[in-house]
């Protein structure tokens, strides 16, 4: 496909039907996981018997880094590898390599962290630019109970120094709270990653996939996590680095760091979302809480050009009006959706 060509197709097409671009994609590696975090894979349903994806049914990296090239023409700037956990997919840095290949990508990936010390540098020589790392509670019976197959604190800390050693920085460490299970560790964690060059962010508890059991009454609101921190930690508001950023900052007031909170489920950030998803088999998922994606992996082994994809891609994003966190209610949660493990969190 001609490049000058693309780019007129990309200008005029590349906007959905509330207006938004599509700037970033994440694309999920792998279904499987080494951890089974119960706001995510809960054991009663990601048990032994639990039937993950077939090797052939994945995305090969070159399948992989093919739809990039095609997504980079379409105006994306950015990927983040994610899963299930980007890490257990065997030889996860050809793939880096690959995409870090395309000329002006920001390339990030999101991690429990497990793997991270042993990869840090392998990652970064490979292409990797940043990492966020997920930890949430440096209390390990708590940690513990949370990734539910007994992974101490110290292990994901190790992988965070390493990460930021390797200069995979700055870090950014995701804590997603859960009323009545983790909300203590609030200040715990504000207080140990101040000054660490770190960047913590709370994420709000959502109703990702059908099995977490989700309620409302589970969410500790951006807006309570932000009142303990700053009564002990004065806090101030600060502008967001750019138009969509999905964590608000704020900052400590005696010039010590920053934090970022993820309200996705009280302060819905729809309207600015310029994200896509692909699925670890290849759909492509305009909206987190989808419950139909794309198939694209089809195209790619039918014999479609790099042009019929790139006209795929536009026809769902076009067409796009999600907005599933503005008008989430207790009757829509309740509704089947994609597993956040599958379609990559
Ligand atoms: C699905 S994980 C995939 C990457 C990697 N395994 C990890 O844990 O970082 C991506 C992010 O989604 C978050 N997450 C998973 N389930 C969630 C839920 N129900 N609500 C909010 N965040 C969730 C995780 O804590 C993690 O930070
Ligand atoms: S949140 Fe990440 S580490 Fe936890 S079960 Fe989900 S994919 Fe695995």
């Amino acid at each position: 496909m001609n490049e000058a060509t693309i780019r007129i197709a990309s200008a005029s097409a590349s906007r959905d039907r509330l207006g938004r671009p599509l700037r970033d994609l994440r694309i999920s590696v792998t279904d499987r996981c080494n951890f089974r975090c119960v706001y995510c894979m809960p054991k009663e349903v990601f048990g032994n018997d639990y039937q993950f994806l077939e090797r052939k049914a994945l995305l090969s990296f070159e399948e992989i880094t093919r739809l990039a090239r095609i997504f980079r023409e379409y105006g994306i700037e950015k990927i983040r590898l994610t899963g299930g956990e980007p890490l257990v997919r065997r030889n996860i840095e050809q793939l880096i390599a690959m995409l870090a290949a395309i000329p002006g990508l920001d390339l990030t990936l999101t991690t429990n962290g497990s793997l991270l010390q042993k990869k840090a540098r392998a990652l970064k020589d490979a292409g990797l630019k940043r990492v966020t790392v997920s930890l949430d509670s440096l209390d390990d019976a708590v940690f513990m109970r949370m990734n539910d197959v007994d992974f101490p604190v110290t292990r994901v800390l190790e992988g965070i120094e390493a990460a930021a050693a390797a200069g995979l920085a700055p870090v950014k460490i995701n804590m997603v709270v859960k009323r009545g299970v983790n909300e203590h560790s609030i200040l715990p964690m504000a207080r140990f990653f101040r000054q660490s060059g770190h960047i913590l962010r709370f994420i709000e508890y959502m109703d990702v996939g059908s099995t977490n059991g989700w309620r409302m009454d589970d969410v500790v609101t951006a807006r309570e996590i932000v009142g303990m921190i700053n009564a002990e930690m004065p806090l101030e508001p600060a502008d967001p680095n750019y138009r969509g950023e999905v964590a608000e900052r704020w900052r400590y007031k005696d010039g010590s760091g920053e934090i970022g909170v993820i309200a996705s489920v009280t302060r819905a950030f729809c309207r600015d979302c310029t994200r896509a998803r692909i699925s670890t088999e290849g759909k492509l998922y305009t909206c987190l809480f989808a419950t139909n994606g794309h198939d694209l992996r089809e195209l790619l082994r039918n014999g479609a050009s790099d042009h019929d994809i790139f006209d795929s891609i536009s026809a769902v994003w076009s067409k796009r009006a999600d907005r599933y966190s503005e008008i989430r209610t207790a009757e829509t949660a309740k509704l089947e959706k994609i597993e956040m493990s599958y379609i990559g969190g």
